[in-house]
């Protein structure tokens, strides 16, 4: 494409390579969160654990679960709510919606139509369910960010939506205790004064898709011979090897997008990890050579929300006041898939 061509639609070049000079922020936040808790104590009556196993190996002390007659996008309209109105965009301003998710309201139509039926966009902007594992919301901002920088979209609804307790075998002491249910929004646009997006890179490696897995209910496994007490409709994880894999891509992804980014370890004010355990996280951070108190953790609140850790403890620490205005933030996460990525802020 000439060079002039390049220009008026926002793109430049760099080492001979199209580059966009848009900046896509996040310009506004929020997060959804369902009344009921469940602690460590009430897991005590329902299978055979305690608080201090749960403590110890997880890090987990409560989380918040769905009641049965709820709806798990309710969670996701109402962080996306707070995010818009935070922003300097409105509802009408929104030209795409993305609901990164792994357990849609239902396999078809998915989340994304129910959640953008609800706020008052144009009525025929598009929408769309990513499924990524926990790193679905990177994932998202991933598309977000670069469809910005195209200059082909204005402003972006991200949204991780997670309600694991549907898929959770509550009988299965290794596996019920690990998760929570949330929701994170966030505004990706070029209009708004912080949360830069400085780089944004995601990854995979297929070889490991079996680490975590729901079977049931998918086309291998049709939802047609499934019965209530079939285990096949519930998450089942390999621990031991998603903790390696975990700490190992996460890592990986850090390095890369900091390169990415021209930056060094050193430069980073503040990791929002995904939570899925402490002992995950405190590796990481030590194979990083990265202190504890940069390192946002909220999973003893909320234990693993999925694809809402990283929205939800985002907007956490900026409304605590942990990270600033200039600081410049890592978000890192590892999931299903196995997908990975990392993207860099300043904030
Ligand atoms: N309470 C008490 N005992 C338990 C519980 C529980 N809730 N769960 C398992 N145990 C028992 C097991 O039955 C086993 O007993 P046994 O030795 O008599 O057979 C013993 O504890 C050890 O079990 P392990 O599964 O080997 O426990 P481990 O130390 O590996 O911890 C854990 C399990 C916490 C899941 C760990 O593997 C881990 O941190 N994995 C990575 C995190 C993870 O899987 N997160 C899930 C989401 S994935 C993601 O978000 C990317």
């Amino acid at each position: 494409m000439e060079k002039s061509k390049l220009k008026s639609i926002g793109l430049i070049l760099v080492n001979n390579r199209p580059t966009s000079k848009l900046t896509p922020k996040i310009a506004g936040m929020g997060i959804g969160l369902p009344d009921k808790v469940l602690t460590n104590h009430d897991f005590e009556k329902i299978v055979d654990t305690s608080d201090e196993w749960i403590t110890a190996r997880t890090g987990i002390k409560e989380r918040r679960v769905l009641e049965e007659n709820e709806n798990p996008s309710s969670l996701a309209v109402s962080s996306s709510r707070q995010a818009i109105d935070r922003s300097p965009v409105s509802d009408s301003d929104l030209d795409l919606v993305i609901v990164a998710t792994n357990v849609s309201d239902m396999p078809i139509p998915g989340s994304a139509p129910f959640v953008a039926d609800h706020l008052k966009t144009e009525s025929d902007i598009p929408f769309f369910d990513l499924k990524a594992g926990c790193s679905g919301f990177l994932y998202s901002l991933d598309v977000a960010y670069n469809l910005i920088r195209s200059n082909n979209y204005q402003n972006i609804l991200v949204i991780g939506l997670e309600a694991l307790s549907r898929v959770v075998n509550w009988r299965d002491r290794s596996t019920c205790i690990l998760f929570g249910d949330a929701a994170g929004a966030a505004v990706i646009s070029n209009s708004g004064a912080t949360g830069t997006i400085l780089a944004s890179a995601i990854y995979g490696d297929p070889t490991k898709s079996d680490l975590i897995t729901v079977k049931g209910g998918g086309t291998r496994f049709p939802a047609a011979n499934g019965k209530k007490e079939d285990n096949s409709y519930y998450i089942e994880i390999k621990g031991k090897g998603v903790f390696k894999s975990a700490v190992n891509m996460m890592k990986d992804a850090s390095v890369k997008v900091l390169a990415q980014a021209g930056l060094k370890l050193k430069d980073i004010d503040w990791i929002v990890p995904h939570q899925a355990n402490i002992r995950i996280i405190k590796q990481l951070a030590k194979s990083l050579d990265v202190k504890m108190n940069k390192v946002v953790v909220n999973v003893d609140k909320y234990a693993n929300t999925s694809t809402a850790t990283i929205p939800v403890a985002l907007d956490e620490a900026v409304r605590g006041h942990s990270i600033q205005t200039g600081d410049v933030v890592l978000l890192v996460a590892f999931g299903a898939g196995a997908a990975y990525g990392a993207t860099v802020l300043k904030w």
